[in-house]
């Protein structure tokens, strides 16, 4: 025992030694040791909106709704001081399934929305964790909820913020503004669907079959088929509720992009296609043979499918994303609207610290070179924080023309920074090789920690 723990100890020291500095495992110590918000990945889950495809300019409400996705100051106490947001679940609008959360997570990307951790007086005192559903194509996916419950999206966002993260009464611009990004949201396009949902010329003979299988009424029961409920040509789903056999009454998911949103069922439960057709074999008692089981899988590998679902993000990526955010001042300060100048400045201060712990300090051991690039690319980051700070501080006080001068500076800063980041940038965690080996030690640091 006595020796374990020195064991323990000393395998933590060990890695502290390598790492050079704490690393706080998200959430400065509200959530539980062991939590992993799946924030560490270099890729970002593409995102396409509806204005953009058109050749169009996102609107303000889009922009609001899109940096009040990331901003934890909407939601509740326990989340903001964990520094959540829509975003750490839905990350760009799709799920994310590395988030766990002991206690609240059954296994990656499943959450548990009735706890006591993030409000209280929801809590229904049983471990019912749900898999986070990506939000792509959210506007072909009413009603909302895994069994239907909110008809109306905004309702349903209201709900999420007040009810489940016992966050304050959100103004109506805001709701407004979040029903208005996800909107816009797209599915993955999809070479290997035509028109109708039906294959795409070029689809291999086993899809073919698939598809068939698909539209084949069931044995027992002529009225059901797959394609009866998920809908090839409404996006995979007829949007209604059925019992399943998987516990009770259910939303249709859609089967667009699903190749990217396991685990699946509304909790979970299957970690692939071939486990999902055969719980509709044993249920719906279909006889499959394991060809056909083959066949079904090949098709809706082939249906759920998108292009290019990942892209590499790097400092351009990050600066612009920060800058798009920071557009909504340019709006919100002649309108004079303080919350929303309080919440953007909250928010991209949060995206400018999370941005620096990008380039590791000076001491840090798994990043040894590039020591004054990482330190300069710091401190003008240090620097940016301080300038939005003031935006911050003006705009509370009522003083508008001196919070537009003080983003004025901002911008110049940034401008002049963005050398200095782009230099320290292959020594940053951006960089993946730097980035594998600091994960590594991280682990190494939570694994000693958790016990
Ligand atoms: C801690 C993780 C987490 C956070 C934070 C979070 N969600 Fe979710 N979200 C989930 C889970 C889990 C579900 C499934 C809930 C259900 O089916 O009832 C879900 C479901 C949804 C759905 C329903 C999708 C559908 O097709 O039915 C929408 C819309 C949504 N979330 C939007 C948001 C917005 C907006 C925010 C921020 C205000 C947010 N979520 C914050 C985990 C999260
Ligand atoms: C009676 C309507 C109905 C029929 C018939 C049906 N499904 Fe489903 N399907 C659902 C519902 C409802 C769920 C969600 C169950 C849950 O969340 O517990 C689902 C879930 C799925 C999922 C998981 C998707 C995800 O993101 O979680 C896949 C894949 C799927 N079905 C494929 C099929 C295939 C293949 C068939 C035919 C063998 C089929 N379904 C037949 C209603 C149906």
């Amino acid at each position: 025992m006595a020796n374990t723990m020195r064991l323990r100890a000393a395998a933590l020291l060990s890695c502290l030694a390598l790492l050079g500095a704490p690393v706080a495992a998200g959430g400065e110590g509200l959530l539980p040791a062991g939590t992993d918000l799946g924030e560490q990945s270099l890729d970002e889950p593409r995102e396409i909106f509806k204005t953009d495809v058109a050749g169009g300019e996102r609107s303000y409400l889009v922009r609001l709704g899109d940096m009040a996705f990331s901003a934890p100051g909407i939601l509740g106490p326990a989340a903001r001081q964990a520094r959540m947001s829509c975003a750490t679940c839905h990350r760009n609008a799709t799920n994310n399934p590395s988030l766990f959360i002991p206690g609240l997570s059954t296994k990656g990307g499943t959450f548990d929305t009735t706890s006591a951790l993030f409000n209280p007086a929801a809590d229904d005192h049983r471990l019912d964790a749900l898999r986070i559903p990506s939000l792509r194509g959210t506007r072909f996916l009413a009603p909302y909820g895994h069994d239907g419950r909110f008809a109306s999206l905004r309702d349903f966002i209201r709900n999420v913020i007040v009810g489940e993260f016992a966050g304050p009464e959100p103004p109506p611009v805001i709701l407004d503004a979040l029903v208005a990004y996800l909107q816009e949201i797209e599915f993955l396009p999809n070479p290997r669907l035509a028109a109708g949902g039906r294959l795409a010329a070029g689809a291999s003979p086993l899809e073919r079959r698939g598809e068939a299988l698909f539209f084949r009424p069931f044995p027992h029961d002529p009225s059901l088929s797959c394609a009866a409920c998920h809908t090839p040509s409404a996006a995979f789903t007829d949007r209604r509720l059925h019992d399943v056999g998987s516990g009770g009454f259910e939303k249709t998911p859609t089967l667009l992009g699903a190749n990217f949103n396991a685990p699946y069922f509304h909790d979970g439960r299957y970690d692939d296609y071939a486990a999902v057709v055969g719980h509709f074999d044993r249920v719906f008692a279909l006889g499959l043979g394991p060809d056909e089981t083959k066949a079904l899988v090949a098709y809706l590998r082939a249906v759920g499918d998108g292009e290019q679902p990942f892209e590499p993000a790097g400092v351009d990526d990050a600066l612009v994303e920060v800058e798009y955010f920071v557009s909504v001042l340019d709006t919100a300060l002649p309108a004079h609207d303080r919350p929303v100048i309080a919440l953007t400045v909250d928010t991209v201060i949060g995206e400018l610290r999370e941005l620096m712990e990008r380039f590791p300090e000076r001491r840090n051991s798994v990043v040894r070179d590039g020591r004054a690039e990482r330190g300069k690319a710091r401190a003008a980051l240090r620097e940016l924080v301080l300038d939005l700070r003031r935006v911050g501080l003006a705009g509370e006080a009522g003083e508008f023309d001196a919070a537009s001068a003080a983003l004025a500076r901002y911008r110049a800063e940034l401008e002049a920074a963005a050398p200095a980041l782009e230099d320290a940038e292959p020594y940053s965690l951006f960089d993946p090789e730097r980035r594998r080996a600091y994960l590594a030690e991280l682990q190494c640091l939570q694994s000693g920690a958790a016990n």
